[in-house]
């Protein structure tokens, strides 16, 4: 009988075989079609993103650095384990600590998806995640956040996350909206935020 680690690895094996011939075998939710085919082909292509920050990594986004290999793609991510499916600029630590990774004003865009409620659950480190990736980001740098809208996944009420204040809504081109509902069963949202 195959155990569920070894399942596990070759599924991972092969999926990292296959995209490089440009073949997904990968099953996309609603929510991971929005992020994959809308919103990461208008960062691609727009020439106001170049230095860009994504949080949370898994053996599903193993080739989303070479979807970025036009740009400076960072990623960041709490478990050395998972660090095998970072960028080649891979930052092994907690979203918390952005502020001591990078400079002020120093990134165009941080794309925060499924972390909020998906480890980063504490409220300081929440608070302390958010002011960093405001402090970070340029100004008109962009900010995705995308978070599953479910009582067991919601760590703190959006409204009480104090540094988004200090954004303004992004209305996102192609999506034309500053947040996106999305129809899968997890209720995923995506919000677009600009340094103000
Ligand atoms: C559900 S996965 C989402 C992965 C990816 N960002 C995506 O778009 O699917 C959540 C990931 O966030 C990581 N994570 C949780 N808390 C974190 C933190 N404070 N800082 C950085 N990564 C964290 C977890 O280890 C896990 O790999």
């Amino acid at each position: 009988m195959v155990s569920v680690s070894l399942r596990k690895r070759l599924r991972v094996s092969l999926h990292r075989n296959l995209i490089k011939l440009g073949i997904d075998t990968r099953k996309l939710r609603p929510d991971r079609k929005t992020l994959e085919k809308s919103i990461f082909p208008e960062l691609v292509r727009s020439d106001e993103y170049h230095r860009i920050l994504f949080v949370g990594c898994d053996w599903y986004t193993l080739h989303y650095p070479t979807l970025f290999r036009n740009k400076e793609f960072i990623t960041m991510e709490i478990s050395p384990d998972l660090a095998q499916y970072g960028a080649p600029n891979h930052i092994i630590d907690s979203c918390e600590n952005i502020s001591e990774c990078f400079d002020a004003n120093s990134l165009d865009c941080v794309i925060l998806n499924g972390v909020f409620g998906f480890g980063l659950n504490e409220s300081a480190a929440i608070q302390k995640t958010f002011h960093a990736i405001h402090t970070a980001l340029r100004p008109e740098g962009l900010f995705v956040f995308g978070w599953n809208d479910l009582p067991n996944t919601v760590p703190l009420a959006i409204g009480q996350i104090e540094a988004l204040e200090r954004f303004r809504p992004y209305s996102f081109p192609l999506i034309h909206k500053s947040i996106y509902e999305s129809e899968s069963i997890n209720r995923h949202r995506f919000h677009f935020y600009q340094k103000a």
